[in-house]
């Protein structure tokens, strides 16, 4: 059986490390790694290979950044070339980045079989590009491997046949729990820095930094917040391009004034930060879903989330735009009032290893 596994961006590479692993134990699947390159800072992809062990990768398509048409044009355009000279008899896309719809929309033409590895989640917001990439990519795939109950709602409900889907769990916490151990002698990334005492903070999405007014507000709301926690805040290079950009940088300097901005940091870095934080203030998928498992607060500046699993069992909650409600889920959280959540079904660090098993079953 021959894979080609797929990854492009920052989220991928913590879902493709520990299918990769798994695949190595089987002989019966023979396995090529294809990055497209949509990621391709050191700090953004390099940084990430090496520390979760991720072999480099057999092809780099290069594609680098672009507008959605031209990012993903150009991974279909290299992706075929690739499907062509090795014919495997699967691809293996995971989330849903445009690598994700690219590569499988190529495949499908071409009668290679879609392997989706987090199947099924939905936002219901199709202004979000990620949700487009979703419904697209698993209408055309042909085995869904999904993390929450939700998921295998989603698809019932869109008429995926049931013998196409596989609750699995979720390969992101298998990195995680992977990763606990090696984070265990790591001191915090930064300095001044104490257990509990600092909210780490992450936003990255079009909805949130990429319209000058709606930046400023979150700026001037997280300035607010830095007065009674420290804020730890590696910045997403879309957001620093907005900040500057929109002439945002002394907002984000009078955060610095208590707390810490930086760049992107790796991944053992942003486990041990968020695993010692009182807080997390995010709009990324992956840390609603990390905090839960460590059963870290999370308040989510989004109106939707594709992961509801995160708030119905675990600690997160959605804000949106709504500063009132973001101030008064954190007051609850400093004062202890906050949910204590739970781990959801199957996030046991095992999901790869069932993935694999049902693909050479
Ligand atoms: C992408 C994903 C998003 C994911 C995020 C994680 C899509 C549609 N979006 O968004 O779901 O949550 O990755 O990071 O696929 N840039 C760099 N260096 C890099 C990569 C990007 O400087 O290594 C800059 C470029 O200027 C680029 C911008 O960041 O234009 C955005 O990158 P892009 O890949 O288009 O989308 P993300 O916002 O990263």
């Amino acid at each position: 059986m021959k894979i080609i596994n797929i990854v492009g961006a920052r989220p991928n590479f913590m879902k493709i490390a520990p299918l990769i692993r798994e695949m190595k134990k089987r002989e019966k699947i023979e396995h090529l790694l294809v990055h497209t390159g949509q990621h391709y800072d050191n700090d953004m992809s390099d940084s990430f290979f090496k520390q979760l062990e991720i072999p480099e990768p057999d092809i780099n398509l290069g594609v680098g950044a672009g507008s959605h048409a031209e990012q993903t044009a150009k991974i279909m355009i290299e992706f075929e070339k690739v499907l062509l000279q090795h014919k495997p008899d699967f691809i293996l896309v995971v989330g849903d980045v445009n690598s994700t719809i690219a590569c499988s929309l190529v495949a499908s033409k071409l009668g290679v079989k879609i392997i989706h590895v987090e199947a099924g989640l939905r936002s219901f917001d199709r202004g979000m590009p990620e949700e487009i990439n979703r419904v697209l990519t698993d209408a055309i795939s042909d085995l869904l491997f999904t993390t929450e109950a939700s998921a295998n709602k989603n698809l019932k409900q869109e008429g995926v046949p049931e013998q196409k889907v596989f609750f699995v769990g979720n390969v992101m916490i298998d990195t995680l729990v992977h990763c606990l151990d090696k984070i265990q002698d790591r001191s915090l990334p930064f300095q001044n820095l104490h257990e509990k005492q600092y909210a780490v903070v992450t936003l990255h999405r079009p909805s949130n930094v990429d319209r000058p007014e709606v930046l400023e507000k979150i700026l001037d709301a997280l300035s607010r917040i830095s007065q009674k926690i420290k804020l730890v805040i590696p910045l997403h290079p879309r957001t620093q391009k907005n900040i500057n950009a929109f002439g945002l940088q002394e907002k984000l300097d009078a955060i610095a004034r208590n707390g810490v901005i930086a760049g992107p940091i790796g991944y053992l870095e942003m486990l041990r930060l968020i695993k010692s934080a009182r807080l997390a203030i995010t709009d990324s998928g992956g840390l609603q879903e990390e905090t839960t498992y460590l059963g870290v607060p999370c308040i989510t500046m989004r109106e939707n989330t594709e992961r509801p699993s995160t708030v119905e069992l675990g600690t997160n909650v959605l804000v949106g735009n709504d500063l009132g409600l973001l101030f008064e889920h954190f007051e609850k959280i400093l004062s202890d009032h906050f949910k204590k959540g739970q781990i959801p079904p199957l996030w046991d660090g095992k999901a790869a290893s069932r993935i694999v098993e049902v693909l050479v079953g």
